[in-house]
């Protein structure tokens, strides 16, 4: 009996005292934690969200480290690429479509989906594509049949309904906007189809630079600490432009800004704002080729006022146009010495950093800058980005003076 209450209390010793060495162990690992690690995490994730069109807007702003050396200002791009969608379209798409919402002129989860209509062969189609099928609602785009393969691909991918018309002028109403336009009416007035649609209009509709001004220029404002001196982007529906100048120079009264639009060749904005007229020579007769703009550079230049750009032109003071090549040179620039991979709207926007800065004697004088960098390179790899690969040694950039 007592040697077996023995071999038991030994038993418990042991059990004792390896548990106390444990203990201590640990207790001497803890200490040994640098403080820092033991009260925080080695990452910091965002918190998550309940639906993609969260993540929509709040772009980060990157310094142009390449741009900014060689001309002493500092320069910076405001990464619209990163929206969901791939590019700033993503805002004006959300705001149209949550406004449609709310004023209950279509209704998201219905059993035969309501649906967004928009004629447009650029980013437009992409974002409505996505936020509807987030939303719980259809898309519907009409495009020109020579759209590009790669936004074509995205699109179905979407599950956008697409309806190619043949390329033509803006007063045909087989046009692609026209037969968009066309196509919603339809379905809301045939009383036998319960489902309804609205129109994007992208051009016209004022939600485009509105939410422009509440959102993207609130933004660059907060990330620029108020100190900016010169905002430049493309015109396309002239939402982005107008929407960011007007908050900037009249909401908070930078009324030093200058605010400068990077045409592409072909386009009318230049000698608009520079004389006043909307012309450009491609337009003479016989010189012109099909497209509205002829070049490279897809998503901005125009040869008609919209909207959105008549609305706030008052604060656009400066251009510069821009030839297709000085934007290939840029691409690769921006990719090679930054790590940028952009579209071609973005690269005529660098490109007037350049222009701005030579035409004001600005080198080395510090002004704060920022550009839209609209889209990434991925999608512009058939046409744009084709080309800027097929620029031979020689023809590319050495210093910015090459531009
Ligand atoms: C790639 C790209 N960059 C820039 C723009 C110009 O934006 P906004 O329509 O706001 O003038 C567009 C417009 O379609 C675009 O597609």
């Amino acid at each position: 009996m007592t040697s077996n209450s023995n071999k038991l209390s030994i038993r418990e010793a042991v059990i004792i005292t390896v548990s106390l060495i444990t203990a201590g162990y640990s207790f001497y690992k803890l200490k040994e934690t640098p403080s820092d690690e033991k009260k925080e995490s080695k990452v910091n994730p965002p918190k998550s969200i309940d639906n993609i069109t969260d993540l929509i807007g709040n772009t980060p702003l990157v310094k142009v480290q390449s741009l900014s050396k060689y001309t002493g200002c500092e320069v910076y791009c405001k990464l619209e690429l990163q929206n969901p969608g791939g590019s700033a379209k993503d805002r004006v798409a959300l705001k149209v479509i949550k406004d449609a919402i709310e004023r209950k002129l279509i209704t998201p989860h219905k059993e035969k989906k309501d649906l967004v209509f928009e004629g447009t062969s650029g980013s437009t189609g992409i974002s409505i594509a996505l936020i509807c099928n987030a939303l719980g609602l259809q898309s519907f785009i009409t495009l020109p049949d020579d759209t590009s393969l790669e936004k074509l691909k995205l699109l179905e991918s979407f599950g956008a309904l697409i309806k190619k018309v043949k390329p033509a002028s803006i007063v045909d109403p087989e046009q692609y906007v026209n037969s968009c336009i066309e196509s919603c009416k339809q379905i809301n007035e045939d009383v036998n189809d319960e489902r309804k649609g609205i129109f994007v209009d992208q051009f016209e509709n004022e939600l485009n630079w509105k939410v422009h001004f509440e959102t993207t220029g609130p933004e660059i404002y907060e990330q620029m600490d108020g100190k900016i001196d010169c905002f430049i982007s493309g015109v396309g529906t002239g939402g982005t432009i107008g929407g960011v100048a007007r908050y900037l120079k009249s909401e908070k009264k930078l009324k030093h800004l200058d605010v400068v639009v990077a045409d592409p060749q072909g386009s009318g904005f230049f000698n608009r704002i520079r004389y006043g007229v909307m012309y450009d020579n491609l337009e003479k007769e016989g010189s012109r080729r099909r497209h509205q703009v002829d070049t490279l550079v897809e998503g901005v230049g125009l040869n008609r006022i919209t909207h959105n750009f008549h609305k706030n032109e008052k604060y656009i003071n400066l251009a510069y146009r821009i030839k297709d090549i000085e934007a290939l040179k840029m691409a690769r620039w921006l990719s090679n010495n930054d790590g940028l991979f952009v579209g071609s709207s973005s690269c005529i926007n660098a490109c007037s950093v350049i222009k701005y800065i030579e035409e004001f004697g600005y080198k080395n004088s510090g002004k704060r800058i920022v550009f839209v960098a609209c889209d990434s390179g991925s999608r512009h790899l058939s046409k744009f980005w084709k080309e800027a690969l097929n620029l031979k040694e020689d023809e590319l950039m050495v210093t910015l003076d090459d531009l």
